[in-house]
């Protein structure tokens, strides 16, 4: 069976930040939706649901991605607040914990696929390092990276493809333009990371030469 995926759903708080991306895949030929939902909040996670399931109820979930940037703080420590603080395992704890209690139980009820169903996190640098001035987010991280590779235990057993992709490094886009650094070609190309998820879709094919990852990593420049 195809496993090009014909419906895809983006979540986010700001529809102007789902908007353009829902925009760009319909008028590639895809089917896109956008839902606002704050993924820290648990009703709003399960209000977005209802809705996915109101308008697709009946399909099958082939992958799911958490990729949310949010809980970002960069702060000397003692000038963080508790709050800024609880926004990174807010974010990315809670956040991933909400997502994936959606999602795994349509992803264990997946049949027919070509490629097991999977659910990926994506992680940053501070997924494996706190750097100065990182507490807030690299708490955050650290929870997110906890909780992919206990769900890889124990869901991969069930048939459920868990991965974590780690992007140690800053992407080359847009928003990040005005940040230089020493070395010209320092960031990471887009092309790559998306590379380095497709290779966590697809773990059966070529690409990843035919093996589960539950962690991989993208550090440099290919
Ligand atoms: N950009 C980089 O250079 C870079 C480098 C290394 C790793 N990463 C990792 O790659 C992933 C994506 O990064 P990014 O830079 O694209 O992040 P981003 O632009 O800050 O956020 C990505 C999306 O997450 C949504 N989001 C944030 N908090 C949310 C929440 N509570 N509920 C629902 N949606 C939420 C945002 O929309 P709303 O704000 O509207 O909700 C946005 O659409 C993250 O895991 C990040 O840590 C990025």
């Amino acid at each position: 069976m195809n496993q090009t995926p014909r419906e895809i759903t983006t979540l986010a708080r700001n529809p102007a930040n789902f908007t353009p991306v829902v925009d760009e895949i319909n008028a590639n030929g895809g089917q896109a939706a956008g839902i606002s939902a704050d993924l820290s909040d648990t009703n709003s996670v399960k209000s977005a649901f209802d809705k996915i399931n109101e308008q697709y109820g009946g399909s099958t979930l082939a992958a799911a991605v958490f990729n949310s940037g949010g809980g970002f703080v960069r702060k000397p420590f003692l000038e963080l607040t508790e709050e800024e603080f609880a926004s990174g395992f807010e974010s990315q704890g809670k956040g991933g914990f909400n997502f994936a209690q959606r999602t795994l139980p349509l992803l264990q009820k997946a049949t027919g696929l070509q490629h097991p169903p999977t659910l990926i996190f994506t992680g940053a640098t501070a997924s494996l390092k706190g750097s100065a001035s990182f507490s807030a987010f690299a708490s955050g991280k650290f929870a997110l990276r906890a909780l992919a590779q206990s769900l890889a235990r124990e869901f991969g057993p069930k048939g459920v493809h868990v991965s974590h992709v780690i992007i140690d490094g800053v992407i080359d886009i847009p928003r990040t333009k005005a940040w230089t650094f020493e070395h010209e070609d320092a960031k990471l190309d887009p092309a790559a990371v998306s590379y380095l998820l497709l290779s966590a879709f697809f773990p059966s094919s070529s690409l990843s030469g035919g093996f589960w990852m539950n962690e991989g990593k993208a550090d440099c420049v290919l």
